[in-house]
């Protein structure tokens, strides 16, 4: 088998998480197989993230790491988004590296991995920016037991100040709503039943053949046979149209969640970060959701310390968490990124005062959300199981809202992950809920391909 083996680490987002399914599916199509260790392989891939330079660290260290194995043989890949960022200065530094590629490149995989068996010690993909192909492949590896992936768009043509994803993704392309529904019904059809449809900007999708709005393309998803509660992250608030919140109050199968990053709570810093909106025009889309007929679960993320951002201006980002209400808060200190706009605004504030402003923010939100949460107790709702804790003897799920749901099980054998069960909600804690399984009404979901027992 030697030459043949490859072990794959990523980081980062769902879409990478998703890039390297699709990666391992293709890698074993050319007769690579899976290991689990650095020590065991002939290749090692790290597919990485960039977003923060903390993230962008990693990949490095992690190359710093495992530099040991170069002697013995062993090639190593960057891709990813710290590929695409860094480009060709990576064989500088990690000299032992060979290959090189953006995840706008992934579709000529193949053809790299070849060159690199071949002999090439320097193999690069990052040239495809420009593109309008998506990556598709119908050998996608699956590795989530219970939630099938879909991207339905690639790159983003946002450019928010602060972002690296448009110099790391390249150009926004959306795959045909057919392509998509089609891909659907063969996960359906794998026995998966929850589908989360993935784009950085998703909501800003186009059906490339003009046939499918957005909100068109959730519901055909959402009623494919099987399929019975479909996710989509992440929506950018200048594309959220009311015919989503629509969608979601007519069909169940959609999940009553959205995730609507507002990154400040201040139109002046707003309008620093090229959002292109206020902090009244993003209200009136919570505000569509708060009318809605199901009560839709709101998260986002946020970014403090922006440069230039005041006191009185970040103050104004924990009054927007007192309006919303939301029930889960990503809050980052603003990091400034290679060739993105906000590169030039000085970075003012100190980083200790980021991470005041952070405290300040996450101690908010607690309170919030313990309320929120509280809300739930007595509540009987449907839980999907993503697994078992035995030292809590506590079965692992989540609800429709995408709420941490742990619950007890009167049964010997824990239940299926992939399976649904209802519970009843006996205690509430800020990040998750608690509680026990409704006997008598339990329901069965269908069996998931690859899924253990737990
Ligand atoms: N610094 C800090 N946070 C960032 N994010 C994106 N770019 C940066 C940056 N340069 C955050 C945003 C985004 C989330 C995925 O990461 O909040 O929504
Ligand atoms: Fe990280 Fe953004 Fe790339 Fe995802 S798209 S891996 S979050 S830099």
């Amino acid at each position: 088998m030697s030459g043949k083996s490859f072990y794959l680490e990523t980081f980062g987002c769902q879409m990478n998480a998703h890039d390297s399914e699709k990666v391992i599916g293709t890698l074993e199509q050319q007769g690579y197989r899976q290991v689990e260790s650095e020590e065991e392989a002939d290749l090692l891939l790290y597919n990485t993230c960039s977003i923060r330079d903390k993230a962008e660290q990693k990949v490095f260290n992690r190359l710093n790491d495992y530099k040991r194995l170069a002697r013995a043989g062993k090639r190593f890949g960057v891709i990813g988004c710290v590929a695409q960022q860094e480009g060709e200065k990576i064989f500088e530094r990690a000299p032992y590296v060979s290959l090189v590629a953006g995840s706008a490149s992934y579709r000529r995989l193949p053809e790299l991995i070849e060159r690199l068996e071949a002999g090439e010690t320097r193999v690069t993909g990052l040239d495809d920016r420009q593109t309008e192909e998506t990556f598709e492949t119908e050998f996608t590896a699956r590795k989530n037991p219970y939630r099938a992936y879909i991207t339905i768009i690639e790159g983003c043509d946002k450019f928010c100040a602060y972002c690296v994803v448009p110099y790391t993704r390249g150009k926004e392309r959306s795959r045909s709503s057919e392509s998509v529904v089609e891909e659907a019904r063969r996960i359906a059809g794998m026995g998966y039943t929850e589908i989360q449809l993935l784009g950085q900007n998703v909501n800003s999708y186009r059906d490339p053949i003009g046939k499918k709005s957005f909100a068109e393309l959730l519901t055909a998803v959402a009623e494919v046979d099987g399929i019975r509660r479909v996710r989509f992250t992440t929506s950018h608030p200048r594309d959220f149209t009311r015919d989503i919140v629509e969608a979601i109050d007519a069909v169940p199968t959609l999940c009553d969640h959205v995730h609507l990053p507002v990154q400040s709570g201040s139109t002046r810093v707003l309008r620093q970060m090229a959002r292109e909106y206020s902090r009244e025009w993003y209200l009136e889309r919570i505000a569509w959701m708060k009318a809605a007929k199901r009560r839709i679960s709101i998260s986002t993320d946020l970014i403090v310390g922006f440069p230039g951002e005041t006191t009185a201006e970040f103050e104004e980002t924990v009054t927007l968490l007192d309006e919303v209400q939301y029930d889960a808060v990503f809050a980052f200190k603003y990091s400034s990124r290679p060739n993105t706009p906000s590169l030039v605004m000085i970075d003012s504030i100190p980083e200790a005062e980021k991470s005041k402003r952070l405290q300040i923010l996450l101690d908010r939100q607690r309170e919030i959300q313990r309320l929120n949460y509280e809300n739930h107790l007595g509540e009987k709702m449907e839980v999907m199981v993503e697994g078992y804790n035995p030292a809590r003897e506590q079965v692992i799920g989540r609800s429709s809202q995408n709420k941490p749901v742990n619950f007890s099980w009167p049964h010997p054998i824990a239940p299926a992950p992939g399976s649904y069960q209802w519970v009843r909600v006996t205690r509430a804690f800020p990040n998750s809920l608690v509680g026990e399984a409704v006997t008598g009404e339990a329901l069965t979901g269908q069996a998931t391909a690859g899924m253990a027992a737990v």
